[in-house]
């Protein structure tokens, strides 16, 4: 690994492992490309150590011409693959956008790299490798009493986002398969922690409890998902960069189910100790349930025997600590917070996703 591109690394996870690998890897050159959608900021950027070792290009990954050339021009020889449109809710709004970079774009990284890497101007002086991030909603949704999703578990993706994903991994799969395409799957759940945007739930209800606005709970709050923190996540994609075998997919996860309830009631008792002066402690009492998502899945686990066994790796934080690094982080950068909350765009969001639902609605 020398000359890695990164794709939406400026977004919640992408800016998470470049910072993790500038720290742990000193040799590598990244070029991060990424059109900064909403998801997608510079401020995610500012601390990395090393920055030489960076480059920003603002580019978007169906540009297939500026993915070209950009693996010429800097000899990528390692894809890691974030990039993507990921929260559900939009999706369920407006599909389009999600069919456009997830599917059409992982397709036109695909071509950049079959023609670079297996064409006529294939060098062969490394070892490439295609790291495709993808996520355990590919698989749909679990029974209370079913087994964690391990990685042959068939893929039955319910929200276009899912879907959207499923495709990008059979793309990934296809080149892999017919071209002998260097390509490693990753199949990662509900990350949380520092710089997420805040239409996730963790980071919603922290901005709303600062706000003492409503916390809306979807449903009746005891939809399960398994959640890791962010930065474990980073450490696992590293793992496989450098440990697994081509064309292995691992799933990754926490090993820690909770139900939504569970989590925005923790987030909300750490608030409240860090927060004991605040005129809406206890910050629970603004919890209300609203009109649920359309199509909700009811259960995420993953199974991650095969990253943990063959590999190696296991998860540093618990929730709990990473919740209390996760609030310790929003609170101590409010400017941080402010852009987006100055942001029309995001005021609009929350309009076109929160209005209409119904307090106390179950969907
Ligand atoms: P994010 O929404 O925070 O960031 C996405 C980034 O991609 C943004 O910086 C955005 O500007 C960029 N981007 C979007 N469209 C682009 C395009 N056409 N060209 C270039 N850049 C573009 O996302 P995230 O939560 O960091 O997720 C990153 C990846 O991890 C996604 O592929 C997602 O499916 C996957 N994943 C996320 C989670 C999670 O819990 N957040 C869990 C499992 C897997
Ligand atoms: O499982 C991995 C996936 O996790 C990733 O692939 C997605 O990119 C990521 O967005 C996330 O998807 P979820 O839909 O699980 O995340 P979200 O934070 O949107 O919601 C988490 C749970 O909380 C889900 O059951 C819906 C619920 N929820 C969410 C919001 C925004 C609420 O109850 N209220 C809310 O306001």
């Amino acid at each position: 690994m020398e000359n890695v591109l990164v794709t939406g690394g400026a977004g919640f996870i992408g800016s998470c492992f470049i910072r993790h690998l500038l720290r742990h890897d000193i040799r590598v050159r990244i070029v991060n490309l990424d059109t900064l959608t909403y998801a997608g900021s510079l401020d995610n950027l500012a601390d990395l150590p090393d920055p030489a070792r960076h480059m920003f290009v603002h580019g978007d990954i169906c540009d297939r011409e500026l993915v070209a050339n950009l693996f010429r021009q800097y000899e990528i020889d390692t894809v890691v693959h974030f990039a993507a449109e990921t929260h559900v809710d939009r999706s369920i709004i407006g599909p389009s956008a999600f069919i456009q970079t997830n599917v059409v774009g992982t397709f036109s990284l695909l071509e950049a790299a079959r023609d670079t890497w297996l064409g006529r101007r294939a060098s062969g002086r490394h070892v490439k490798r295609f790291l495709h991030i993808s996520t355990d909603e590919v698989y749909g949704s679990l029974g209370p009493t079913d087994p964690p999703f391990s990685e042959s578990t068939p893929y039955a993706p319910n929200s276009p986002y899912a879907a959207s994903k499923a495709a990008s991994d059979h793309l990934v799969r296809a080149y892999g398969h017919t071209y002998g395409f260097p390509v490693l799957i990753t199949n990662c759940s509900n990350n949380f922690g520092p710089h997420q945007f805040p239409e996730k739930l963790i980071p919603l209800i922290i901005l709303n409890a600062l706000e003492g606005k409503p916390l809306p709970v979807y449903g009746d709050g005891g939809h399960v998902r398994d959640w890791l923190f962010v930065e474990d996540h980073c450490e696992a994609l590293e793992i496989v960069l450098r440990k697994a075998r081509d064309f292995e997919t691992y799933n990754i996860g926490g090993d820690c189910q909770a139900t939504n309830l569970q989590v925005v009631e923790q987030v909300c008792a750490i608030i409240d100790q860090l927060r004991s002066d605040s005129p809406w402690a206890p910050h629970r009492s603004l919890i209300q349930f609203v009109t649920d998502r359309p199509g909700h899945d009811r259960r995420y686990a993953m199974d991650t025997s095969r990253i943990r066994g063959e590999l190696g790796w296991q998860p540093r934080h618990t929730l709990a600590e990473g919740l209390r690094e996760t609030v310790d982080w929003y609170l101590s950068n409010p400017g941080w917070l402010d852009a987006i909350r100055a942001n029309t765009g995001y005021k609009e969001w929350l309009h076109a996703n929160y209005t209409g639902r119904v307090e106390g609605g179950t969907g």
